[in-house]
């Protein structure tokens, strides 16, 4: 069995995000003995923003040979997704919505014919056969029924984001209110890291 796990907090040693993606990656090696983990941290080694070129070359156009080192990358970054049973992301709220890093990498996981085509019937999913599990770290409350709910776009963007690549039931883990004050920060990283230690096999 294979785990891809993800951070994209740029905030390092500092991060709630990688703090409790490390602590579910801690608890499904222990809930599955000889798990294989690969790591990869979109911020020490970002993918670049999509551009024309890339469009163009994923389309079969002769690329620059500069583009070549990137377009590999991303290739990589697709096997490695695809190769996985299950995904751990670690995935902050940046100005509202997760960081651009992140972003990034999902500009080249949803790749048609890959992870999603489009049918007679719509769109069907082509990745549902994996588990995913995102680490979400928020200064702030968004809970249902508040007034800032409407500004949530990271659980609420990537539960869509996965549901078009097939995988309807992602797992969430939260830390809220981190930036809320000394005790919200630290009763908000506590739950979460009591929901990382208790999380099914
Ligand atoms: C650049 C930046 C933008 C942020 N924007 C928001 C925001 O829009 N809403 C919010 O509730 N918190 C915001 N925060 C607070 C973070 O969500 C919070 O610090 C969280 O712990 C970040 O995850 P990390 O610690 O894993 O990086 C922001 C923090 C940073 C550094």
């Amino acid at each position: 069995m294979k785990l891809l796990h993800l951070d994209s907090s740029v905030l390092g040693p500092h991060s709630v995000s990688r703090q409790v993606s490390a602590a579910i990656v801690d608890r499904l090696r222990k809930t599955h003995p000889g798990i294989e983990v690969s790591y990869r941290d979109l911020t020490t080694t970002p993918l670049a923003h999509l551009s024309g070129s890339h469009l163009a070359a994923s389309q079969g156009a002769a690329p620059d040979a500069s583009l070549q080192p990137d377009i590999a990358a991303g290739q990589q970054v697709l096997e490695e997704f695809l190769a996985a049973d299950i995904v751990v992301l670690g995935a902050p709220m940046y100005n509202f919505t997760i960081p651009s890093q992140l972003k990034a990498w999902i500009d080249r996981i949803l790749v048609a014919g890959k992870t999603f085509k489009y049918s007679a019937a719509g769109v069907e999913g082509l990745a549902g056969n994996k588990r995913v599990i995102v680490a979400i770290s928020r200064g702030g409350f968004y809970g249902a029924g508040t007034a800032a709910a409407v500004g949530e776009h990271v659980e609420t963007y990537l539960r869509w984001v996965f549901a078009f690549i097939g995988i309807n039931n992602p797992e969430f883990i939260s830390a809220d209110g981190v930036q809320a004050g000394p005790d919200h920060r630290e009763k908000a990283v506590a739950g979460a890291l009591k929901a990382a230690s208790g999380l099914a096999a």
